[in-house]
Formats: C-alpha cells, sequence, structure tokens
C-alpha cells in the first residue's frame, strides 16, 4: 500500500489511526478528508506536518464532485471511512445529520471509490448495530443488526450499503464493529473525556438513571490496530468485531474515576436516562484473534490511567474545545490557502 485515504480523520479515532499509521510506514502517504465538523479538530493532528506524505483535503463525504476529484487526483489504493456523526445523545437531539453523513455520506463514497476501481476499502463500524444484550451473551460477527438509537441505525444502514456494494458490484469492502474506544483526543462528549473534563474542573458528572448499563471499554491504539490488520490482513466481505474484554457498569467505571482523581462520590449527578438507552454491549472477538492474529494488548487500569493523565496535561486541548476556540485553528493553520467549503 503506497496511498491511503482516510475520512474522518481529525477526529478522535481517525487522528490516533493516522498517527498509527505514520508510525508504522514512514513512507505511506496519506491523504485526511473531514468536514471538520464540531467533532473534528485540526489539533489533533497538528504533530504531523504537512508534506508529501500527508496532505489535509476539506470536504465532505457526501460531496461526490469533491471525492472524485481527490480520488483522481492521489489514487489511493485504499479507502477507511471514519467521517461520521458519533454520538447518540445528539441522535436522539436530531437525527438528520446522522443520516446526512453516516448514510448518504457513505453511499457518495461508495460510489466515487466504486467508479474509482478502489482496491480495498475499510469501513468503521460499531457494535451498537447489534442492538441491545441482557445479562449474558456476546456480540459475534453473525449477530442480526438490531441498532435502537438513530445513530446506530445509520450506521448499521451504511454497513447494509457497504454489503451491498460487495455482493452487487463485487465491491472489495470489509466491516470492522468496535465496542465503546476510549483514549487521548477524545472529545469531551462521551462519557470518559466528558467525566474525567469534569472532574478537573470540580463539576458535576451526570450518570444516567442508576449507572447500571455495561459498556466493553477498548483503548483506541487496539482499535487503530484492529483496523490496520483488517485493513492489511482482513477478507473482502467480512465483517471483524472488535472488543477490549472489559465489561463495565457505566458506575463502576464512574467510581474508578473518582478514585483516580481523589473526588467523593458525592460529585456523581444522577439525570434523567437517555431514551431507548441499550443495557449492554460485549464483544466476542475471537474471529478477529484467529484471522488477523489481533487481540487488545492495552490492559484497562494502565490504559485508563494514561487516559487521566493526558486529560490532566492537555488542559489547554479540553478547554479550547469546550470553549469552540479550536474552531478558529483552521483560520490560523491554512489562512486563505483553503477555501472554506
Ligand atoms: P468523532 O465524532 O470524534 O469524529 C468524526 C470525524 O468525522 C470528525 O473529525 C468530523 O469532522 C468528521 N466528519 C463528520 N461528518 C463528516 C463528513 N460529512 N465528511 C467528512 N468528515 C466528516 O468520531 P470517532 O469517535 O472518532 O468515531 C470514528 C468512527 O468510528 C465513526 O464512524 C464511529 O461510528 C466509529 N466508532 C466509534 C466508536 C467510539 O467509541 N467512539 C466505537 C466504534 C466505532
Ligand atoms: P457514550 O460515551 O455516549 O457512548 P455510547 O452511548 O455510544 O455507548 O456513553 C457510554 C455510556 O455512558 C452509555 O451507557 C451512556 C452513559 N452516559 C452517562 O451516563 N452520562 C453521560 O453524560 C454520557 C455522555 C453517557
Amino acid at each position: 500500500m503506497k496511498t491511503l485515504l482516510v475520512t474522518g480523520g481529525c477526529g478522535f479515532i481517525g487522528s490516533n489511526f493516522i498517527r498509527l499509521e505514520r508510525e508504522l510506514d514512514a513512507e505511506l502517504k496519506i491523504i485526511n478528508v473531514d468536514k471538520l465538523t464540531y467533532a473534528g479538530n485540526l489539533e489533533n493532528l497538528a504533530d504531523l506536518k504537512e508534506d508529501g506524505y500527508y496532505l489535509f483535503a476539506k470536504g465532505d463525504i457526501g460531496d461526490a464532485a469533491f471525492i472524485a476529484n481527490l480520488i483522481a487526483e492521489h489514487s489511493p489504493d485504499a479507502v477507511v471511512n471514519f467521517a461520521a456523526e458519533s454520538h447518540v445523545d445528539r441522535s436522539i437531539l436530531d437525527s438528520g445529520p446522522f443520516v446526512q453523513t453516516n448514510i448518504v455520506g457513505t453511499q457518495v463514497l461508495l460510489d466515487a471509490c466504486r467508479k474509482a476501481e478502489i482496491s480495498r476499502y475499510l469501513q468503521v463500524s460499531t457494535d451498537e448495530v447489534y442492538g441491545s444484550l441482557g445479562a449474558e451473551g456476546l456480540f459475534t460477527e453473525e449477530t442480526p443488526l438490531a441498532p435502537n438509537s438513530p445513530y446506530s441505525s445509520s450506521k448499521a444502514a451504511a454497513d447494509l450499503l457497504v454489503r451491498s456494494y460487495f455482493h452487487t458490484f463485487d465491491f472489495p469492502a470489509i466491516i470492522t464493529r468496535c465496542s465503546n474506544n476510549y483514549g487521548p483526543y477524545q472529545f469531551p462528549e462521551k462519557l470518559i473525556p466528558l467525566f474525567v473534563s469534569n472532574l478537573l474542573a470540580d463539576k458535576k458528572i451526570p450518570v444516567y438513571g442508576k449507572g447500571e448499563n455495561v459498556r466493553d471499554w477498548i483503548h483506541v491504539l487496539d482499535h487503530c490496530r484492529g483496523i490496520d490488520a483488517a485493513l492489511r490482513h482482513g477478507q473482502v466481505g467480512e465483517v471483524y468485531n472488535f472488543g477490549g474484554n472489559c465489561e463495565l457498569q457505566n458506575i463502576e467505571l464512574t467510581k474508578l474515576l473518582l478514585q483516580a482523581l481523589d473526588k467523593p462520590e458525592s460529585m456523581i449527578e444522577h439525570v434523567t436516562d437517555r431514551p431507548g438507552h441499550d443495557l449492554r454491549y460485549a464483544i466476542d472477538c475471537r474471529k478477529a484473534k484467529q484471522e488477523l492474529d489481533w487481540e487488545p494488548q492495552v490492559d484497562f487500569e494502565t490504559g485508563l490511567a494514561e487516559t487521566i493523565k493526558w486529560y490532566q496535561e492537555n488542559s489547554g486541548w479540553v478547554e479550547r474545545v469546550r470553549s469552540g476556540e479550536y474552531r478558529d485553528y483552521y483560520q490560523q493553520q491554512y489562512g486563505d490557502r483553503l477555501s472554506e467549503s
């Protein structure tokens, strides 16, 4: 692989993935396409110099002409699609952008890639497409799709489009489905970065309902390593699940965060539950182990301690994200070099 097109590379997982790819192969040319929504932050990759091997292009995966031109210009060998609206609570408030980017955007990107005869396409999906588990059992790649939130339905719709392109057009696509990620550069709206940044600012932390819901936590670098393995060694037409083998009730996780930051339990505020809140996610990742030789490497205690430290040491990043100031970075960084779209 000589040239890789990554979409959504200014978000949490995409930026970690681009940094990992850069470390793995200094000669890989990476083109990062990102619309820079509220979740897209150029500062996440401020340490990468734009040179012959890394290029940022501001744009929308749903913009067919833009994507076609970019692909024609750079002839990528592979495309990894991270670009998405990613937060369940926002999808409950307004599902419009989720349908637009996650479904229509994916369809436009797929068509552009198909016309350009891209040799490999990887769709970054989520375990949430499988719906919710009860107290027992794990999601496998064979679990039927039963998404419950507007977010997970839009991701499932995209997965079905990807599947259909493989079956109908022999389009060389792979789908990966991962559990809840944590790590550096996560926008402080998801549980871990929200609670850590609130606690660091001595603000209360909103636990939905009783906090009995269970999530399977995985370090973002383990997810990125899984995507890399699927991209390089996965079989087209296949789905690969990734998980952290680390199930925790939200309230257990919350207490770990309080302990780590030496804060009292009175910082917890139990707030009204999320509508349609999925009870439990947990992943069986034996297929990824058997077929990709992948398994999670970061143990949760270490990963969480490092993540908390990152948020402590990067309070400026959190402040700029929270104030919205990070959005000025584009102007500072690019000024009139690029036009706003
Ligand atoms: P994120 O919200 O941090 O980042 C999304 C990125 O996509 C942002 O940089 C945003 O600007 C960009 N984007 C949004 N709409 C776009 C568009 N129309 N065109 C181009 N760029 C656009 O999300 P994340 O947490 O990094 O998630 C990345 C992907 O991984 C998503 O597809 C998500 O569904 C999936 N995923 C996330 C998790 C998780 O725990 N965060 C778990 C499994 C799968
Ligand atoms: P989140 O990080 O939004 O990920 P997802 O909904 O995709 O799993 O939420 C993780 C869990 O934490 C989920 O059960 C909802 C819960 N939660 C809270 O209790 N309070 C919060 O403020 C947030 C954002 C989430």
